[in-house]
């Protein structure tokens, strides 16, 4: 039987760095520092980035907030709003403010998701855009949103961050919307900082270079037809270029990336069946509507009413025992109730871009009952799975009413 004991510390790292990983980063270290174009590793991680998503086009950024940057920037009038979840990690919305975009914020439902419903009680005619985060790797209810996002001729931006491996109905999360942004810092797929934008408009794929990526990438690979083209030298103005280190890092985790799918659906399933039985914390997963989870972590959802502690009481006895992972997100929670989105400070005035207008009772219900585990996803990880399913299974048991 498995115990925290056994285990040495720390209980989860990522990515893990083997002498593959080593040696493509520490290849690229002596071919080139930074790429100008898409010739070298930046264009090759893109590549298989497309690939892997099975979209028309994907820009590399510095960063997941540079790509939702550059929508925000580029797709939306300054004067107009835009939807945004009130339940995800600040960068989905915040950009949007910082273009002198409204951005009002909708509930979720019991998987933290925004819904078509949701995003329909925050609608107003004023309303251009729509950005929804499949939360914690869970994909959101998709047929309803795009429908509905059609119906009102609205943009539609998906944040898959959370959900690299997410599909529905078969397809990729991040080709059911105008575009999305994929983060790619310590996710399911990392490049160590980085963010990624897909798309099948060749229009959004030239603005984002022209956004992103200026000069030489402008000048090679925006169409002769975009209004854009004559600012080819600076583009926009601005820079987000991704490094070729992370680059590099990237590609080493996407050569892997059916190697990590099949050990975090693995470890999701083993997590799922130790833990259900005693009704304290279930794993949250769609697997109704053709849903494939997106394996960035293990969210599971506290019933308090089963169980003789507080949902703080269980985290709390679970650390003493060593189980050190488990966690109830600190910085991923109901955005509209920190300072930036809340009372601002005066002397930032993206702070009054932020309208939110409804009461959030299932972002309350949902934050108030997330904990999450992370999926693991290297050989040798075994013994941690395990650890802390019989730990979770063990708590559950004796919490238990
Ligand atoms: C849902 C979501 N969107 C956007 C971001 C921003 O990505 P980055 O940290 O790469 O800027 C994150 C980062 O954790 C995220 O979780």
């Amino acid at each position: 039987m498995a115990s925290f004991d056994d285990l040495t510390a720390p209980h989860y790292t990522w990515p893990l760095l083997d002498s593959t990983v080593r040696r493509m980063v520490n290849d690229q270290l002596s071919r080139s520092l930074s790429d100008r174009d898409a010739s070298g590793i930046v264009g090759e991680f893109e590549e298989a980035f497309r690939q892997f998503v099975g979209a028309q086009y994907a820009v590399s950024f510095s960063s997941g907030t540079g790509a939702l940057h550059c929508l925000a920037a580029t797709q939306i009038p300054p004067g107009s709003r835009v939807i945004a979840p009130a339940y995800t990690f600040f960068a989905t919305a915040s950009p949007f403010a910082y273009e002198g975009i409204d951005v009002v914020f909708a509930d979720c439902d019991t998987y933290g998701n925004v819904t078509a419903d949701t995003i329909e009680r925050a609608y107003t005619p004023d309303v251009s855009a729509v950005i929804i985060t499949h939360m914690w790797g869970v994909p959101c209810e998709m047929r309803e949103i795009v429908e509905f996002c059609h119906s009102k001729s609205l943009l539609l931006f998906e944040d898959c961050s959370h959900a690299h491996f997410g599909s529905i109905d078969g397809r990729r999360v991040g080709l059911h919307a105008d575009a999305a942004v994929f983060s790619t810092n310590q996710k399911a797929i990392t490049s160590g900082e980085g963010g990624i934008l897909v798309t099948n408009s060749r229009r959004i794929h030239d603005d984002a270079l022209l956004f992103g990526h200026y000069n030489k990438r402008c000048y090679q690979e925006v169409s002769d037809s975009h209004p854009g083209k004559a600012l080819a030298l600076t583009g926009y103005g601005l820079k987000y270029r991704m490094h070729t280190l992370s680059a590099a890092l990237g590609l080493s985790q996407l050569a892997i990336a059916d190697e990590i799918e099949r050990r975090r659906r693995l470890n999701l399933s083993i997590l799922k069946e130790s833990i259900e039985p005693f009704g304290i914390l279930r794993v949250i997963d769609r697997v109704d509507r053709g849903c494939l989870h997106g394996l960035y972590v293990a969210g599971m959802r506290f019933s308090p009413e089963h169980s003789r502690m507080s949902r703080a009481e269980f985290l709390a006895e679970f650390g003493r025992r060593g189980g050190a992972e488990l966690d109830a997100p600190g910085s991923t929670k109901d955005i509209t109730a920190e300072p930036l989105f809340s009372s601002g400070s005066p002397s930032h005035p993206i702070t009054r871009r932020f309208i939110h207008r409804e009461p959030l009772p299932g972002v309350e219900q949902f934050a108030s009952t997330f904990l999450k585990l992370p999926l693991w996803g290297y050989p040798g990880d075994e013994a941690f799975v395990e650890s802390y399913a019989e730990g979770l299974a063990s708590l559950s048991r004796e919490a238990w009413v």
